[in-house]
Formats: structure tokens, sequence, C-alpha cells
């Protein structure tokens, strides 16, 4: 059950009585916000914060029936230097070193987005992130998992990405200036005179067609890493195109923005820059066989389809995907034991019963019974694992040293035999991840064509404009979020100072916002209502069968809530004390419900 409102904050009553005598109608007229966001994820929220902070009024869509986007599910790391916890550490990062780094390891990034996230990224970046209730853990560095960086800048986010991303979300909620609309889809820019002039948009649950008008609309709906076509017919030239990649970005990363942006006549570019991984495994609980979660498993050696190893296991993401892209079929068979199955680790695990974590493994008790079950040979598969055996005992990797340069992530343990049965083995491809490319911006996030022509009203940030191609061809990791927020900043401030006419710095110090938004936790779950009053009304199993796409995050939630056995007050406090309607949803107060399933670090 959903309807769509107009944002009310954004309705003005107009009193004509003494206008028009007799009339004494109050009529209510919706005013059209000057600035349209589509996409609430970390580039889209940061967008509308910086719009709202510069005294525009701002509409949010998106897809989803939450905001967020990837940054909810990511690590929450993100690439600063200068910082306090760098000095604590003693590191000296400098801006030539850290340019340094991002031409070399990028090869071709884009100079003057470098350069502005070199200088810029401690103040408006992480000042910013700070005063809004962000706090990060001391830099990670692992040269083998962060390779490029020559120190350690990868700053995550106390509570991860939902620790990063929910402070930005709470300031907007709490912004007068900002409205939200979920469930809603950005189909097509609407155009007249040369300029935006708004969004057509289909409600994602009931399919309605509907127009939002604007003065100027900021794309931010994410990349294209999950339209599995799109990625491989923009794959790097004189690459082997994978057989089969996996997709491994969110549902909604399907390259929608990219779609609206050029017919409206903005132009593409860095298409072929991508970052993928090479440890893609199936989704078990996918049943079109096409979506993808990333692994990690230092217990387990990578055979192809001879029954061979191929390549050190533990060597860097960019290394692994071009080796594996030279194997016959662009697969492999990750092969372990009973006690590396404990060690491995799939993204998304949590999320699963046991019957579709064993589901994604093909389980034996012996070896040759895993070969010919995965359809290997028996003999070759059982001599690989018995040479293995040996150089793990001998200490030395003669054939692809894996362990002289031994790295493993932290907690997991060093290269040990696989001698316990049961023996488990899953297929591993490459996995589709993060767009390093998309729509051309300048360094202003103003949307251009092919001639560098700027579109007027039009706006791009995040990853749905490559990140401004501040990657280049790899990137140096954390160069996600961190460019999302800072080019969403810039669009939203930009889209201000277009509209507005006025010469306003663009990059001025954002204005303080209280530390924590957040209202009192909710009160004790006194109320007599449970959960079979409201299912009197709400329809929730019947809504779990919807397969409209307005519907997606609700039937991860709600499922959940039937497996675990949630009472529905323990997430809607907001609806307890009353028990029937009128009630409405309170997003500021759903914030802290997302913690029970998305808190992480
Ligand atoms: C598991 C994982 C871990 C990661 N870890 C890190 C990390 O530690 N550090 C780092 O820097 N990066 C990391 N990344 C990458 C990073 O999270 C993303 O690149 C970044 O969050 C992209 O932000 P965005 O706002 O541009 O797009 P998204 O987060 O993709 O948001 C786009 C939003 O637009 C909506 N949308 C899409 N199409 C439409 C439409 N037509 N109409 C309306 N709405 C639409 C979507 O529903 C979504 O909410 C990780 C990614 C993943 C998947
Ligand atoms: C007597 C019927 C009834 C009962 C009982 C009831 N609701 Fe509702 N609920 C409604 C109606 C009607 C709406 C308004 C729907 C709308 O406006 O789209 C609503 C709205 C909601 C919304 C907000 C939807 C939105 O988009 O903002 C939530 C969340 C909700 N109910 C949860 C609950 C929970 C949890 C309970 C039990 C504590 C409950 N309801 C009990 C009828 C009921
Ligand atoms: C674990 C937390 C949690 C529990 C428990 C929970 N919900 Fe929800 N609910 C959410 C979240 C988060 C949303 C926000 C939007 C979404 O995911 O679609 C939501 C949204 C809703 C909505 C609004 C959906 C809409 O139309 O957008 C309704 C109605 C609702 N829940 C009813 C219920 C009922 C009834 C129960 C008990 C059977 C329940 N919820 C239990 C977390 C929960
Ligand atoms: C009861 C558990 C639960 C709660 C509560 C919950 N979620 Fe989720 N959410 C999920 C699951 C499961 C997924 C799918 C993750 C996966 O497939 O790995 C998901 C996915 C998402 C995604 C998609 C990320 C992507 O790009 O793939 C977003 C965004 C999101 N949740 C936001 C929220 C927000 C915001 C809240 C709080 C309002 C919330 N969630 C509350 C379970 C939950």
């Amino acid at each position: 059950m959903y309807r769509v409102t107009f944002p009310k904050k954004i309705l003005i009553g107009v009193l004509l009585s003494s206008l028009a005598p007799g009339a004494g109608v109050l009529l209510s007229q919706p005013r059209d916000p000057d600035v349209i966001v589509v996409g609430a994820g970390i580039a889209g929220l940061a967008a509308a914060l910086e719009t709202a902070q510069h005294g525009a009024s701002v509409l949010v869509i998106d897809l989803w029936s939450v905001f967020g986007g990837h940054a909810i599910v990511s690590g929450g790391g993100v690439l600063l230097t200068g910082t306090p916890n760098q000095d604590r550490m003693g590191v000296v990062d400098t801006e030539e070193i850290l340019t340094k780094d991002f031409f070399e390891w990028g090869k071709s990034p884009d100079p003057d987005w470098v350069r502005y996230y070199v200088k810029s990224n401690r103040k408006e970046i992480h000042d910013w992130l700070l005063r809004l209730g962000v706090s990060f853990n001391d830099p990670f560095y692992d040269p083998i998992r962060l390779p490029g960086n020559s120190r350690p800048r990868f700053h995550q986010a106390k509570g991860g990405g939902f620790g990063l991303v929910s402070p930005i979300y709470r300031a907007a909620l709490a912004h007068p200036n900002v409205e939200f609309l979920f469930n809603t889809e950005g189909v097509e820019l609407l155009i007249s005179e040369g300029r935006i002039q708004g969004v057509r948009v289909r409600n994602a649950r009931n399919g309605e067609l509907s127009e939002l008008k604007a003065s100027a609309v900021i794309l931010a709906t994410g990349g294209f890493q999950s339209n599995l076509d799109l990625v491989k017919s923009n794959w790097p030239a004189g690459e082997t195109v994978p057989r089969e990649i996996l997709a491994g970005s969110g549902p909604n990363s399907l390259g929608s923005g990219l779609v609206m942006a050029k017919a409206a006549g903005g132009s593409l570019h860095r298409m072929d820059h991508m970052w993928n991984y090479s440890s893609g495994m199936k989704d078990p609980r996918d049943l079109t066989g096409k979506r993808g979660l990333r692994t990690f498993n230092t217990r387990g050696i990578w055979v192809n389809q001879s029954g061979q190893r191929f390549l050190n296991e533990d060597s860097a993401e960019g290394e692994r995907l071009k080796i594996l892209l030279k194997q016959p079929g662009t697969t492999y068979w990750n092969v372990f034991d009973e006690p590396g199955r404990s060690d491995l680790s799939v993204f998304g695990w949590n999320w699963m019963s046991e019957e579709e974590k064993s589901r994604a493994l093909v389980k034996a008790d012996t070896l040759e019974e895993l070969a010919l079950r995965i359809g290997l040979p028996a003999q070759a598969l059982q001599q690989t694992v018995a040479r293995y055996n040996q150089m793990v005992d001998s200490g030395a990797d003669e054939d692809f040293d894996r362990f002289r340069n031994h790295r493993v992530p932290q907690g997991a343990t060093p290269p040990v035999v696989i001698a316990k049965p049961p023996f488990y083995a899953f297929q591993g491809f490459p996995l589709a991840r993060k767009s390093m490319g998309g729509i051309r911006t300048d360094q202003y996030s103003r949307v251009v064509d092919s001639n560098n022509n700027v579109i007027p009203g039009l706006y791009a940030a995040g990853e749905v404009a490559g990140f401004g191609g501040i990657n280049g061809v790899a990137a140096l990791e954390g160069t996600f979020l961190g460019p999302s927020l800072l080019m969403g900043r810039v669009a939203g401030a930009k889209a201000v100072e277009d509209l507005r006419g006025s010469v306003e710095s663009l990059h001025r110090e954002p204005r303080l916002l209280s530390a924590n938004p957040t209202p009192p936790a909710p009160e004790a779950l006194e109320s007599a209502v449970d959960s079979e009053n409201c299912v009197s009304c709400h329809t929730v199993a019947e809504d779990l069968k919807s397969t409209a796409r307005g519907y997606e995050h609700f039937r991860l939630v709600h499922r959940l809530v039937f497996l675990r056995n949630y009472n529905c007050v323990q997430c809607h406090s907001e609806v307890s004390s009353h028990g029937g309607p009128p009630h409405r949803i309170d997003r500021l107060r759903q914030v802290q419900n997302c913690e029970l399933c998305h808190k992480t670090g």
C-alpha cells in the first residue's frame, strides 16, 4: 500500500477572499522546487544539502523507498589527506605525493578534478562531514589491497557506509528547503527553450507517469554496472570480454541517468573505465543467475577448467582480473576444505539463511567426488591440491609465490593445507562493480555536450558522471565516495549560483548544522498495539509478493521481519501510540532502524 503525496512543505496557501468578492476559497497551489535531484545516494544527498544551504528549495526523488544508495552497503572508506588521523600516525603526505599517486596509478585521470580533490578534500569533505557528526577511523594501509597509494589514506567512517551517509540525510531531512519523494523513477528530462524544465517521473509502484517542474536538475542516479549489456559493450578495447560477468552493483545501477542525459544533448566519456573484480560468486537468492557477490577466501585455491592453479590468489584485484580474463571460459573454481568454509567471507552472507548459503557451494566428501560434481578432471584436481599442500608445508609457493608476500585480510589466517573433508567449491566469475566513466561534466559538475557546451540547467554528480573521471583507468580506492560527495556539493552550489546569478563563492564554509539533529530514541514499546493489529490493515504478506520495483527494499526488509520474527513497532514506534490511522512514517526516526541491518565497522 502506498500513496504519493506532493511534498507538503512546498505547498503554499493563497487566500483569495479579500481579492475576489464572494469567492472565499482557500486555493492551495504547489510551488515548484528550484532544483530536482534525481537519486538519493551520497552524491544526490550532498547536492541536495548544498543546494538547500545556499537558500534554494530542492526536491530529491529516488526509485528506492529508502535513502543512501550504495553508500549504505559500502565500506564507507574515503580517501583523505592531511587529516588529524594521518598526523597522529606521523604520516607525511603532501599535495604533490597524492597527485603523483593519482596520475601514476590511474594513468589518465581528469586533471581538474584531481587538482581540486587534492587541494580541498581535507576541508570540503573531511571537515564538512565532521561537522555533520561523522567520525573516521585511522587510515588503513595495505599496499596489496590498496595498491597505488604510497601513504595510508583510506579513512573508514565509524559505523561504515551507514555512518558516513546517514548524517548527510539527517541534515537534509531536517532542512526546511529539502523534500523527498521516494518510489519515484526519473524517466526523462523536460526541456523547452533550450533549457531543462524538470523531470518526467514514473511512480515505481503503480506505474503512473507525471511531470515535476524545476529550474534545474542534478542527475545522481549512480553507475551502470548492473546493466551487463552496457558493461560488455563498453569493455576496454584489447582486453578479452568475459564470457560471463556478474552484476555486482545495486539493482538500480542500470545507467538510466546516462539515457536521460544523452536524450537532453549531453555526452558520455570514459565509458570503458570500470572497476571490476575477479572474486564474484553467483548470488544464490537471485533466480536470474545474473547477480553476483564479492568473496574473500584466504584458504581457498583458484583452479581453471583443467584443474590447475593459475595465479597467486592473494594478488591485487586488478592483477587477478587481468589474469583471469586469459583463462579459458574466463571462469574458475574456488576450492577449499571444512576449516576453509568458516574462513570464507561473502558480502551479503549475513542476509541469508543457512539453506541459501549452502546452495551457493558444491560439497563433497572427497576431492575426487568434488571434481566430478563440478566437471573438472579428478586426477588433475587431486594433484593440484597435493602439490599445493606440499608447498604450504615447505613454506614456498614455487608456482605463484603466494606465501612470500602473503598478506591476508584482517582476522583471517595464513594459507594452510586443504585436507579436512568435506571439500567445497564455488564457481568464480568476474564481477562488475563501479563505473569510472559516464556523463561528461565540466569542473562545476555541469553536463556538457560533445562540443563542450554546457546544457543549461543540467548537472551530474557521482558515479553517473564517472566521478568526473578522477580515477582514470584504476582507482586508489576511497575515490568513489569522496568524489561523489565533492561533485554533489559542487553541483548543488553551482546550480544555485546559476539560478540566482550570484557570484557567491562556490566553496565557502558550509553553514554549521547541529551535530545531532536526531530526535530522542523511540520510547519503550509499551503500546498495546501488536503486529497482529497492524497486519489487520496492512497487507504486508501480500505486498511481499508484489514484483513492482518500488517494493524492492520493502520486500527485503519485511521478508526479514517475518523470518526473524520482529514486532512491527520495533521499527515503527511512531505508529504504536495510535494503532490506527491517521499515522505516517517518521523518516527521521526510521534512520535509527536502518542500523539494525546496515551497521558495519
Ligand atoms: C559493496 C560496496 C562497497 C563499496 N565500498 C566503497 C568504499 O569503501 N569506498 C568508496 O569510495 N567507494 C565504495 N564503493 C563505491 C561507492 O559506494 C559508490 O560508488 C557510491 O556510493 C556512488 O554514489 P552515487 O550517489 O553516485 O550513486 P548510488 O549510490 O548508486 O545512488 C544512486 C541512487 O539513484 C537511484 N536511482 C537510480 N536510477 C534512478 C532513476 N532513474 N530515478 C530515480 N532514482 C534513481 C538509486 O536508487 C540510488 O539510490 C562501494 C560499492 C559497493 C557496492
Ligand atoms: C485501522 C487500520 C490500520 C491499523 C490498525 C494500522 N494502520 Fe498503518 N496505516 C493505515 C492507513 C490507512 C495508512 C495511511 C496510508 C496512506 O496514507 O497511504 C497507514 C500508514 C502507515 C504507515 C506509513 C506509510 C507512509 O508511507 O508514510 C506505516 C509505516 C504504518 N501505517 C505502519 C503501521 C503499523 C506498524 C501498525 C501497527 C502498530 C499500523 N500501521 C496499524 C491503516 C492502519
Ligand atoms: C526491522 C525494522 C522493521 C520492522 C520490524 C517492520 N518494518 Fe515496516 N518498514 C521498515 C522500513 C525501514 C521501512 C521504510 C521503507 C521501505 O523499506 O520500504 C518500512 C516501511 C513500512 C511501511 C510503509 C511502506 C510504504 O508504503 O512505503 C509499512 C506500511 C510498514 N513498514 C508496515 C510494517 C508492518 C505492518 C510491520 C509488522 C508486520 C512492519 N512494518 C515491521 C522497517 C521495519
Ligand atoms: C530488516 C533489515 C533491513 C533494514 C531495517 C533496512 N534494510 Fe536496507 N537492505 C536490507 C537488505 C537485506 C538489503 C539488500 C542487501 C544485499 O542484497 O546485499 C538492503 C539494501 C539496501 C539498499 C540498497 C543498496 C544498494 O545500492 O545495493 C539501500 C539504499 C538500503 N538498504 C537503505 C536502507 C535504509 C536507508 C534503511 C533505514 C531506513 C534500511 N535500508 C533498513 C535490509 C534492511
